[in-house]
């Protein structure tokens, strides 16, 4: 309120008049749009032509005449009223200009006389006399009871002035507008139809309950291209949780170093009927992940694979040999799987060697990952070349081989230190080996509703150039969405996740340049998300996918993703 009454205390006299392009008045301003969005185009016919004025005596009366009615205040209003108490995704847009004088310039605001909300502005602009001038505001807010969106002049026009709108539109949408149309995965628009001209678009799968389910197959045919299995593929799930010391066999390295490994490691029932289902559906798939400090036996850094958690590490030379087996016998599994099926191009198209080495909150000089087995038994960065080696010798050369991080924008601005420039330490690490091959940089993204990384800091694109800048393209490997213990506000979260995608349209690769090229969502529906286990958001359900329950609903997330790239053939 505080903003409209020094608007009115400062005017002694304003007469304003609009000219509108309007049609007949209806009772609610809204009519329902095509896609069950509500749309205003047209205000109340009776202020076609709206003269008012304003006489300041103190700070006494306000008086607005329009036409041979008289009524208080604000002219131009579109009244809100019957989403009061709603959370509503507001878009406003038009051309305006003044019409009654040459050389002014005046600007003027759209705003909610919301007094709670401290009178929120959805667009302010510099109207000319001479042109035309486009207007556009966005908002998202929980509209109060008996609310209007006003247009006004900003301050106090010295003069009388004529403003002529044409083009008027307000869009709203609500959450039940935005999924009116009850659609689920299996019969809404697909994203990689919509997505085709840009980039791949993947999902994180499980193979049990999920890959292996026929009807959740359709959804995944019907939406993606590429899948990545969000565990099997682990060293972990490869190697079964099995005792390695039962069987042991002979192992030449490349460097003739003879070690021991285990017989009957890594095992590949569940890889095979993965791979047989990918075929099948005609899917691809991005490998995840050779090397990690996670989800990898403790057993496979130590003397004899002894269980005992207290056993010595082996030294590094027996570790690279372990290593380039394990790298050797994967790939090679993959490669000679996909010969014997006679698979034309390549089922498993990219693979993430190595996951999460980068330090967080890195320095100049301590830029690694220390909690890590890797780590505790190299003490630098040799293991990370070691792998993107084996990794070029072993995969196919029309393989992409992948680095993979979390939070990779943190720190993007600084010259020094930061996870970004522990990053670029590993790329040029691996550059500067000649045997080993880098191609994509992994970006995880998984972010936070309020993640300033786009709005705001810009982090993300900043560190995203900077990765291109050294010859690799992007996939953003895990994307997803947490609230943390925020309300979950579906339409919030839809804006946020256009707003993302929007963001990585703009750094897409194209012919001439480096850039996204794969976007991975992890995960299928938020009746399922690993960000529901994480202790900082206990008691708190997460929704950070863009499907719900378990009938894979589309969330408004869903549309945003959607309209992002909608807008973007434009
Ligand atoms: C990391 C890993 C993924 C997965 C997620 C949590 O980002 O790269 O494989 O484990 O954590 O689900």
């Amino acid at each position: 309120m505080k903003k409209f009454k020094a608007f009115i205390s400062n005017l002694v006299l304003l007469t304003l008049s609009v000219n509108l392009v309007a049609a007949p008045a209806a009772k609610s301003n809204f009519t329902k749009g095509e896609d069950s969005s509500f749309l205003c185009t047209k205000i109340d016919e009776d202020k076609k032509s709206i003269k008012y004025e304003q006489k300041m005596d103190g700070f006494s009366s306000v008086t607005i005449v329009t036409g041979k009615k008289s009524t208080k205040r604000n002219p131009i209003t579109v009244d809100l009223s019957e989403f009061s108490n709603q959370e509503i995704s507001i878009t406003i847009s038009g051309d305006i200009k003044i019409t009654d004088k040459d050389n002014e310039s005046y600007d003027v605001i759209w705003f909610i006389n919301d007094v709670d909300a401290n009178l929120p502005e959805l667009s302010r602009t510099e109207v000319k006399s001479e042109k035309w001038t486009h207007f556009m505001g966005e908002k998202i807010l929980v509209i109060g009871e008996g609310k209007s969106l006003i247009l006004s002049p900003a301050g106090m026009p010295v003069e009388d002035m004529t403003f002529a709108l044409k083009n008027f539109e307000v869009k709203i949408q609500t959450e039940s507008s935005m999924t009116s149309k009850n659609e689920k995965w299996l019969t809404a628009t697909p994203l990689k139809e919509a997505y085709k001209d840009y980039f791949t678009f993947g999902f994180a799968v499980e193979y049990k309950g999920e890959f292996n389910n026929i009807d959740c197959q359709d959804g995944l045919i019907r939406h993606v291209d590429s899948i990545t299995l969000g565990n099997d593929f682990k060293p972990d799930f490869l190697f079964a949780w099995q005792k390695p010391t039962a069987k042991l066999t002979e192992y030449t390295d490349s460097t003739g170093k003879t070690i021991q490994v285990p017989a009957l490691l890594p095992k590949f029932n569940d890889m095979d009927k993965i791979l047989g289902l990918a075929l099948m559906n005609n899917l691809k798939i991005r490998g995840h992940v050779l090397v990690w400090h996670s989800q990898t036996p403790l057993w496979f850094f130590k003397e004899g694979y002894s269980l005992d958690k207290n056993a010595p590490y082996v030294d590094r030379d027996t570790m690279t040999a372990r290593q380039e087996w394990y790298i050797k016998s994967v790939l090679e599994y993959v490669d000679n799987w996909e010969k014997s099926h006679k698979v034309k191009d390549h089922i498993v198209y990219c693979w993430d060697v190595v996951n999460e080495a980068a330090r967080d909150g890195a320095t100049d000089s301590r830029w690694l990952r220390e909690d890590s087995d890797w780590f505790r038994v190299y003490g630098d960065e040799t293991f990370i070349v070691n792998a993107f080696r084996f990794a070029n010798k072993y995969a196919p050369k029309d393989v992409l081989l992948a680095y993979n991080d979390y939070g990779t924008y943190s720190g993007a601005n600084m010259d020094k230190g930061g996870k970004t420039n522990a990053v670029l330490k590993i790329i040029d690490a691996i550059q500067a080996c000649p045997d080993a091959r880098i191609d994509v940089m992994g970006m995880q993204s998984h972010v936070g509703i309020n993640n300033p990384a786009v709005s705001g800091t810009n982090s993300y694109e900043q560190a995203l150039q900077k990765f291109t800048a050294k010859g690799l393209d992007i996939h953003v490997t895990e994307f997803d969405m947490a609230i943390g213990s925020n309300k979950y506000s579906p339409i919030f979260m839809k804006s946020r996740y256009k707003d993302f995608f929007e963001m990585f349209l703009r750094n897409r690769k194209t012919e001439d340049k480096h850039g996204i090229s794969c976007v991975t969502i992890w995960g299928l529906t938020d009746a399922r998300t690993w960000l529901d286990a994480q202790k900082e958001n206990k008691g708190y359900k997460q929704h950070p996918v863009l499907f719900e329950g378990n009938d894979y609903k589309c969330k408004p997330a869903f549309y945003g993703v959607l309209e992002a790239a909608e807008n973007a053939s434009k």
